[in-house]
Order: structure tokens, then C-alpha cells, then sequence
């Protein structure tokens, strides 16, 4: 059963140490969260299998790590300067700001009820910042709101120092911000959030294709993250609700404790983010009448040697929100169980590959010098195995150490005891997750056990 509501969500996250809400000893941040001690071994696991399946698992995609404070006409060229804007509402009475695309009905508000309420205004979501002592017209730039303009702007690099024809991708994952004027729903809409993007370039013409398979891909990579067919739609974007770069946009959605919203968009960007930087070097990059630095000067196009000429490729681009796919894989890990003697559990079905700790390996006494050191050594032989991490917890209580290990979603526990001190073989209690099944393993044969376990989990 997932999660029933964001409260018990929120209140996990908080109690285990996956996340927190930012700045909270001051009172917090509006749409700015901290991930804690697991959060970030969640964050990272999604990550990984993220860049595994987009670079490592293909030969046509390659990996890049952009500035995140960029040049301010990348922003004019792209469009984002004049257009990426949120209709905002204002109430009279309690000052309340609203999104007017989100609000039940725009003349009435969403807070007091009041109609004393304003025509909506655009309001654009990127944050200001200033760059260098000088604080002038000239020496703003912006937040990125999208990692995406630092693959175009590298796009004749990665050309040239790869010799990549196409079709093929660039992958990105890192941090994006927007000035959201209602963030909510935990971690779903926040201000400073991280976006896994790919900017497939393909030949005009192939672009639909092209979008066909990435959305295919894309949903077929969720469900491998575990979630639930069933809790998975598509949305196919039109009019107004296209971004001003797209020609189409698949958006899959998922069910959310709030409702099914959007987890990852996949839009065909055409060829409108590199036609149209190649176009600001067409206009001023090659005229001496304009300062260099102020446009690009680089043509953003490849040989098509079939063709023998020149092309701006089109673009398909799968952005995930990787914060959303936080939210979405502890909701439909999230489960209570009743168990057969009366009491329930609460355990987090992660996939194993996205566990936070990979296996607890936790002695049965405290206090007893032999179990506790046998349990170190294994602990320190299980990491060296480099799945992600082992933890080794010296309690002395292993009933509550397993109830704590489901409820932050631990694959395997193993317990060290007498038997692994006194016997041959030095055998260990291994316990299961899901199934609560226990079964003995000996030490020398823990490594090859605990490998075979998670690659067959991932296959
Ligand atoms: N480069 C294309 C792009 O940025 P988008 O639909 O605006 O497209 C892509 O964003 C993804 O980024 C969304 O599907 C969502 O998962 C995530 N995202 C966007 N705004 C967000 C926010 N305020 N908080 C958390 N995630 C957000």
C-alpha cells in the first residue's frame, strides 16, 4: 500500500534523516530542503542509476558538468529572459501571492477568499544575482532555471572533442533554481531543486521518432526505479502549457500522495535552442560592432557527411526532476504492514540498488569483544565490495536494529552471534527485508553472497 498521505512522508524523512527543511533553526526557507544522512545516499543511488542507464548502458551519449552561473545572453538567446514567466495574482486583502494557473477560480482568493484580487502579471522565475564587486546594469546575470542551456552552449566542445555524429546525446545532472512564487508539496515544487537532463541531437526529420522512443525509454527507466505501472501516466502537452522551445512535450506524470503531477517532461526542442545561439553569432558574433564577449561566437552546427553539409540538429530532451524522483520512489516504497503476531511494521520497499545502506551488519552483544570485532571485519570486507554503504551498528539490540533497518528501506541485516564466534565456518544470521526471512551463511562465503544478491535484484 503507498503512502497515504505527504504528512507521514514528511514525518519519515524527517525522523530517519532523509530530509529536512532548509535554514530550519531560523525558522526555515520557503521551497528549499537539506537532505540528511540518507537522503543524500538515496539522491546519489537515483543519480547513479541515472547516469548508468543514460551513459554507461549506451555508446551514443556523453556526460558533461556545466558552470551553473552562466554568461546573462545565454538566457536573452535562449528565450528564458523574455518568456520564462509564471502569471502571478496578488490578494488585496491578505497579501496572499498566488499562481494564477493554479488558483480554483483568478478572481477569487485562494487564501481569504477575498475578490479584491489583481489581474495576473507575469512574473519571472529566474533569480537575479550579481556577479563581481560591481554592481551596475551590466554585471547581472542569472541562476540557471534549467541545466539544459549549459549542454547547448557546449555542444560544438563536445563536437569537437569527441567527433560525435549524429545522433547523439549529451547527459547532465546538477542544480537548477526558479523563483517559485507558491512552492509546495515537500519536495515537489521547491526554489533550488536538481534536474538529470539528456539533450538527444538528432537529424531534422528523425525528431519524432526520436520522441517516440525517449518517452518509451523513460517510462520503461521509472519502472525499473520501481515504481508502479499503474501509478505512471502520460500527458501529452498542448497550447499554451507548451514551453516556448517546444514542438511537443510528453509529460509523465506520477501518482503523488497530492495527485498524479509531473515527474519528467520529454519535449522535442526542435532546433530552437541552437539555431537560435547560432543565430546570435550570425548576427553579432562575427560583427566587429558589437563587444566579443556579448554573443556567442560559435556555430552550433554538424557535418552531415551523407549530405555534405551543414546542420543544426534537433533536439529531444528527457528532463527528470531528480528531487520528484526522490518523492516518487519513497512514496511507493512507503508501506505498513500488519504482521501475523498483531503488531505492524513500517518498511521502505526501495529497489536495493537505491537503498540508502546497502546491509546493516550489527552484533548480537554489545559488549562482547569477540562478536562486536568479528562484525567490524565483516563490515569492513562488505564495503570494500563497492555496492554503496555498509553500516555497522553496535546496538546491542537486534530486534529494534531490524524494525529501524525496514523502516529505512535496508535490503539485508546481518546479525553476528556466538554461533559466528564459537562454530566453523563462523556462520551469520542474514535477514531479509521484505520477507523477513532468515537464513545462515558462512563468513567466507558472505562476499560472493551479498554480490550474487544485489546483481541478480538489479536484473
Ligand atoms: N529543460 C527542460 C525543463 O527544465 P521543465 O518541465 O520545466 O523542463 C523538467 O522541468 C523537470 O524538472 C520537471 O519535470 C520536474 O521534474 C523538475 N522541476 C521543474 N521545476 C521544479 C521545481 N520547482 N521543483 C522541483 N522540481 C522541478
Amino acid at each position: 500500500m503507498p503512502a497515504k498521505t505527504m504528512d507521514e512522508l514528511v514525518s519519515l524523512c524527517k525522523r530517519r534523516g532523509f530530509i529536512f527543511q532548509g535554514s530550519e533553526i531560523y525558522g526555515g526557507m520557503q521551497g528549499a530542503y537539506d537532505y540528511g544522512p540518507l537522503g543524500v545516499e538515496l539522491k546519489n543511488n537515483l543519480k547513479d542509476a541515472w547516469w548508468r542507464a543514460m551513459v554507461y548502458d549506451r555508446d551514443d551519449v556523453e556526460g558533461l558538468d556545466a558552470a551553473i552561473i552562466q554568461n546573462k545572453y545565454v538566457y536573452k538567446y535562449s528565450g528564458h529572459e523574455d518568456t520564462f514567466t509564471d502569471p502571478m495574482v496578488d490578494c488585496h486583502d491578505c497579501k496572499a501571492r498566488m499562481r494564477a494557473d493554479h488558483m480554483k477560480d483568478i478572481k477569487v482568493c485562494d487564501q481569504c477568499g477575498s475578490t479584491k484580487v489583481t489581474e495576473p502579471r507575469d512574473f519571472n522565475l529566474m533569480f537575479k544575482t550579481n556577479v563581481g564587486p560591481m554592481v551596475n546594469e551590466e554585471s547581472y546575470t542569472y541562476l540557471r532555471p534549467e541545466t539544459a542551456q549549459g549542454i547547448f552552449t557546449n555542444f560544438k566542445n563536445v563536437v569537437d572533442s569527441t567527433s560525435r555524429a549524429l545522433p547523439f546525446g549529451i547527459a547532465q545532472i546538477g542544480k537548477s533554481f526558479r523563483n517559485e512564487i507558491t512552492p509546495r508539496n515537500f519536495i515537489f515544487r521547491v526554489r533550488e531543486f536538481e534536474q538529470m537532463e539528456l539533450e538527444f541531437f538528432c537529424k531534422p526529420g528523425e525528431d519524432e521518432q526520436w520522441h517516440d522512443t525517449w518517452v518509451k525509454l523513460r517510462k520503461q527507466w521509472w519502472l525499473d526505479q520501481g515504481l508502479a505501472e499503474e501509478n505512471i501516466q502520460f500527458e501529452y502537452v498542448t497550447g499554451d502549457d507548451l514551453a516556448h522551445y517546444s514542438k511537443a512535450t510528453v509529460d509523465i506524470l506520477y501518482k503523488f500522495p497530492h495527485g498524479y503531477e509531473e515527474l519528467e517532461g520529454v519535449a522535442n526542442r526542435t532546433d530552437y535552442d541552437l539555431g537560435s545561439h547560432t543565430k546570435a553569432q550570425e548576427e553579432f558574433g562575427l560583427s566587429a560592432k558589437v563587444k566579443k564577449n556579448e554573443h556567442s561566437t560559435t556555430k552550433l552546427a554538424v557535418r552531415d557527411l551523407e549530405e555534405n553539409k551543414n546542420v543544426v540538429p534537433f533536439c529531444i530532451e528527457p528532463s527528470a526532476g531528480l528531487d520528484r524522483g526522490v518523492l516518487a520512489v519513497l512514496t511507493e516504497a512507503y508501506t505498513e504492514e500488519e504482521l501475523e503476531n498483531g503488531s505492524s511494521r513500517i518498511v521502505l520497499k526501495l529497489k536495493p540498488h537505491l537503498a540508502p545502506i546497502k546491509v546493516a551488519v550489527l552484533p548480537l552483544k554489545k559488549n562482547k569483544t569477540e562478536i562486536v570485532e568479528a562484525a567490524k571485519a565483516i563490515k569492513n570486507r562488505l564495503q570494500k565490495l563497492g555496492l554503496g554503504r555498509i553500516l555497522f551498528e553496535n546496538t546491542g539490540n537486534v530486534g529494534k536494529g531490524y524494525r529501524r533497518h525496514d523502516e529505512v528501506g535496508t535490503p539485508l541485516c546481518i546479525t553476528v552471534d556466538f554461533d559466528t564466534i564459537e562454530q566453523e565456518g563462523a556462520p551469520v544470521t542474514v535477514r531479509h527485508r521484505d520477507t523477513m526471512a532468515q537464513e545462515v551463511v558462512n563468513t567466507a562465503d558472505l562476499p560472493s553472497f551479498i554480490l550474487n544478491y544485489f546483481v541478480n535484484q538489479e536484473a
